[in-house]
């Protein structure tokens, strides 16, 4: 919103010295008050006003919606808690799990975006470790706190 306002300063002030320049200048602007009467705008002050008004205002401000609507849930903006999860993922985990959000691409153990785990489940795959016979994953890489950062931001980006 700030940004908002700040662009829009700019622009008014642009579009103010544009129009004074199609006027004929600061001398143009002031006959024209001498005269008394402000003439109407011709077509082609008309045009470039909206002009500048589009692309200073309208286009900044989709495209700074857009940003925010990619911001919402499955969008890469995590909270903090999940940021630290997708931290310790990439240490303790990246090297044998694929998860696209945490760009990893390990192939010792489960694609983490196929098997979509729950945090129940991710929680206990790290304390009591894995080995069904489809590889080893040892027990207790990260323990408490962490583990669950892991377990959420697992369950809240796989397979999106
Ligand atoms: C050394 C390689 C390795 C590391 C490091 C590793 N894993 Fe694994 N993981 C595996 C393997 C191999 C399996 C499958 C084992 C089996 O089922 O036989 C597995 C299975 C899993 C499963 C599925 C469990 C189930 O019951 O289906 C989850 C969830 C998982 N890992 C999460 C993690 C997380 C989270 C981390 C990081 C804290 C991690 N892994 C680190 C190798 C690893």
């Amino acid at each position: 919103m700030a940004a908002l306002i700040f662009v829009s300063i700019f622009v008014a002030l642009g579009l103010g010295v544009v129009l004074v320049a199609m006027r004929g200048g600061p001398r143009g602007v002031r006959d024209t008050l001498a005269r008394g009467r402000v003439q109407r705008l011709h077509f082609a002050e008309w045009a470039v006003t909206a002009a500048i008004v589009l692309f200073g205002l309208v286009v900044p401000a989709l495209v700074l919606l857009g940003d925010q609507a990619a911001a919402g849930p499955g969008g890469t903006k995590l909270s903090a808690e999940l940021k630290e999860g997708r931290e310790a993922f990439a240490e303790r985990c990246a090297q044998c799990h694929t998860l696209e959000d945490a760009g990893a691409v390990g192939r010792v153990g489960p694609d983490l975006d196929i098997l979509a785990p729950t945090e129940g489940l991710t929680i206990n795959a790290i304390e009591e470790g894995r080995a069904r016979g489809m590889g080893q994953m040892p027990a207790q890489l990260l323990d408490g706190e962490e583990a669950e950062a892991v377990a959420k931001y697992i369950a809240e980006v796989a397979g999106r």
